[in-house]
């Protein structure tokens, strides 16, 4: 079923509009440091405020735990949401105590009002409906409609994705719209050949997304902390390199279930192995079969994919016509060990067809290394819930929304 859009709510002039938003941006010392989040939703908000729209901005910032703590305020976010936008912002202390509601009263047609963090409330969060469906009265008393904007938390049953969907009309705003438009494509109507990139420490993290993705794609490329678990699976010595030796079973599954469906499963062949971790450590690039013959011996780290692993996944990226990439190839916060990241997104920058970055921790490694979102076909703004829908699960916060 397709989802409710935004066109359907009519004439918007002179009613105040509930958007939730996932403003949940990484934060150092009160300062934003990727603001793709904030941006992403501008396009919504600058929507339903040309069409004459007041709009109360919700959103959600880190786990708090449902109490107040200053350092997951939504100030900042407010903040930068104004500079982004060619209208007013105003920000309320508080989410549904007087504070927001007086300015939530007084708020004209083309002004915005952000609202505390969500979850300095515990009813946001709660496992008890009851509690979830009280704190959404109290988010949609007297607006007209929800938008529902916050991509990166449907897969969330939480209070403001959840029951204030259901207390008032409700609607996917333009990037949930889009999102769930390019991550449908990638399941349903893949332009072929179709190559998976997967990184990121964990294998664990990824069971889902190569359980059902598996059948569908041409080729799986494997890079990241969670290579190792596979390279030690197949019998690799690997130093000191991260594995969790409760998944190697596991992964030699997926490689057997690879080579019967008939997917190219791409591992490195080389690596950059480092005495330390730590940006100034020594480093040596190694053949896969050959990290401990290295000086640092068992103790070696795989920081990163090698030259030739780089090149060679390169090379399979830009020829295929759909591509998902999730999860960076290695340590890329750090320059030594940004090569293999910087090299795959280029590659995905020069693909003919659809390339979509999934997942917060590959959108902020792109930025970081200086890509643009236009560089891109798609990057999604959901991590876990770009994983969730590509494991095929049912979503609250879409499924609400007529999905
Ligand atoms: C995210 O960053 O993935 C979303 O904002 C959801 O956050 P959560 O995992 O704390 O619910």
């Amino acid at each position: 079923m397709p989802l409710r859009t935004l066109e359907t709510l009519g004439d918007l002039g002179g009613k105040t509009i509930l958007v939730r938003c996932d403003f949940n941006v990484p934060l150092s010392d009160g300062v934003i440091t990727d603001d793709g989040r904030i941006r992403a939703s501008a396009p919504t908000i600058n929507r339903l405020l040309t069409g004459g729209a007041a709009v109360v901005v919700i959103s959600h910032l880190g786990r708090p735990e449902g109490a107040h703590d200053a350092r997951y305020s939504l100030e900042p976010v407010a903040k930068r949401l104004g500079e982004l936008l060619a209208a007013p912002v105003h920000f309320a202390s508080d989410t549904v105590g007087p504070i927001a509601q007086r300015l939530r009263e007084s708020l004209p047609p083309g002004e915005v009002l952000v609202l505390e963090n969500l979850r300095f409330d515990p009813r946001e969060t709660s496992a008890i409906g009851s509690e979830r469906a009280e704190f959404a009265a109290l988010l949609t008393d007297g607006v007209a409609a929800f938008v529902s904007d916050g991509f990166g938390v449907v897969h969330r049953k939480h209070a403001s994705v959840w029951e204030a969907a259901q207390a008032v009309p409700s609607v996917a705003g333009l990037l949930v719209a889009t999102e769930t438009e390019v991550l449908r494509r990638l399941t349903a109507e893949p332009q072929r050949p179709y190559t998976v990139v997967l990184g990121g420490s964990k294998v664990s993290d990824k069971l889902g997304v190569i359980e059902h993705l598996l059948p569908r794609i041409d080729r799986l490329l494997i890079g990241g902390g969670m290579v190792f678990t596979f390279l030690h699976a197949l019998g690799h010595q690997i130093g000191a390199s991260l594995c969790e030796h409760d998944q190697l079973d596991t992964a030699l599954t997926y490689l057997h279930r690879a080579t019967e469906l008939g997917v190219e499963i791409v591992l490195p062949t080389d690596v950059i192995v480092a005495g330390a971790f730590d940006a100034d450590a020594e480093t040596i690039v190694s053949p896969i079969d050959k990290m401990e013959d290295t000086a640092f011996g068992a103790s070696g780290l795989g920081l990163d994919i090698g030259p030739e692993s780089a090149s060679t996944f390169a090379t399979l990226i830009e020829s295929s016509r759909t591509v998902f990439w999730n999860g960076p190839m290695g340590v890329f916060e750090m320059p030594a060990f940004a090569h293999g990241t910087r090299a795959i997104a280029n590659a995905l920058t020069k693909v003919h067809g659809l390339s979509v970055v999934g997942g917060g921790d590959s959108a902020a490694a792109v930025r970081t290394l200086g890509f643009d979102d236009s560089d891109f076909g798609h990057i999604s703004t959901g991590g876990g819930a770009s994983l969730e829908f590509l494991e095929g699960k049912s979503l609250p916060g879409l499924e609400v929304l007529g999905w």
